[in-house]
């Protein structure tokens, strides 16, 4: 099967899809007849440019990485805002990969409605629109006949949302609790190493496990969007990220994560959503596990998910979760599940 994508964003995540493709071409039409044609680039530091006759990818990061814009070196149609850039593209998919805005969700969230509105199938990263309009995004692709799919939004490659969307398919899901942000459980362990807060979150930035906003880690909003994503999906609620309870790892001392330590217990974000009487509940506050439990053998920028079900009982994912290789890797995969 052949798509024609247009790609919005080309950072880390743009960029890091664009690797793999080029680099997997071969080895992806052979396994899956997958081809590609990029027909778009539209970002905001490198200029936008449609072309319907393709571009190419390789030229593109070539481009990138040796300091040009792609207005410059690649030919088409160019200087297309992002709206005017998917309603000229020919692309069949968009992928959505700007930056995440947890309190409106833009600019990606009129991208996504604007692409699915144009009959085209959405691939996301993006965490904002996911969190604050799954629902309404959801019955927009149904109502258009075309599939919204983000698995990069939570765990990135790593499949917590397909492992929960297709693996356990028919059970019955009481709680998600997950170490679901890398750059937080990244500074618990080095702290736990004798290293500082700051010196911890700096290390994390210069390694790109950050956000942009590293108060979005820091603060637990991002872990608090990503169990947001989780939630709707096991238990079909519409929670959003500020009926999230929150508490980030500002407060954790390195005397707490020592004092952890002695008595067998590790300081970790934690974000758990869960079923109660009065409705969903969810969280993500430093909780303290222990050493030898599967959450306290979490270590690093690793994330991990368990789910609670009936007839499983509790299931366990671990995994990557940042990384532009690794969102890149989930972006390939929601576009191979558009084949099937
Ligand atoms: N800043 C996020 C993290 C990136 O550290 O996990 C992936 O969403």
């Amino acid at each position: 099967m052949e798509f024609r994508l247009a790609l919005i964003g080309f950072g880390v995540v743009g960029r890091g899809f664009t690797e793999i493709l080029v680099r997997k071409q071969e080895y992806l039409q052979r396994k899956y007849g997958l081809k590609v044609k990029y027909v778009g680039i539209c970002d905001i530091k490198y200029g936008s440019v449609v072309s319907h006759e393709g571009l190419d990818p390789a030229k593109a990061l070539e481009t990138v990485k040796s300091g040009g814009t792609l207005e410059k070196h690649l030919n088409g149609v160019k200087g297309l805002n992002a709206l005017e850039f998917i309603e000229l593209s020919n692309a069949d998919v968009v992928v959505e990969a700007t930056w995440t805005n947890l309190e409106v969700g833009e600019p990606g969230l009129t991208h996504i409605k604007k692409a699915l509105n144009a009959g085209k199938h959405v691939i996301t990263t993006n965490k904002g629109p996911i969190a604050l309009a799954f629902k309404e995004l959801d019955s927009l692709a149904k109502s258009k006949g075309v599939k919204l799919l983000f698995s990069g939004t939570v765990m990135s490659g790593t499949p917590s949302i397909r492992t929960l969307i297709r693996g356990l398919a028919g059970c019955y899901v009481s709680e998600v609790a997950g170490i679901l942000n890398g750059t937080t459980n990244y500074i618990l362990t080095k702290m736990e190493e004798g290293l500082s807060f700051n010196e911890a979150l700096r290390d994390a930035q210069l390694r790109g496990y950050a956000e942009a906003d590293p108060t979005m880690d820091v603060d637990a909003w991002d872990p608090a969007a990503k169990i947001v994503i989780l939630a709707n999906i096991a238990f079909g609620s519409d929670i959003k990220p500020k009926d999230v309870i929150r508490e980030g790892i500002r407060n954790v001392t390195l005397d707490n994560i020592k004092d952890a330590l002695r008595r067998g217990k590790r300081v970790k974000l934690v974000a758990r959503a869960w079923i109660d009487d009065g409705g969903i509940r969810a969280k993500v506050t430093p909780e303290e596990v222990d050493v030898n439990s599967f959450f306290g053998q979490v270590g690093g920028t690793v994330n991990a998910v368990m789910y609670r079900t009936d007839s499983l009982g509790d299931v366990y994912l671990i995994g990557r979760g940042a990384g532009g290789e690794e969102a890149g890797q989930a972006v390939l995969a929601d576009l191979i599940e558009l084949t099937l």
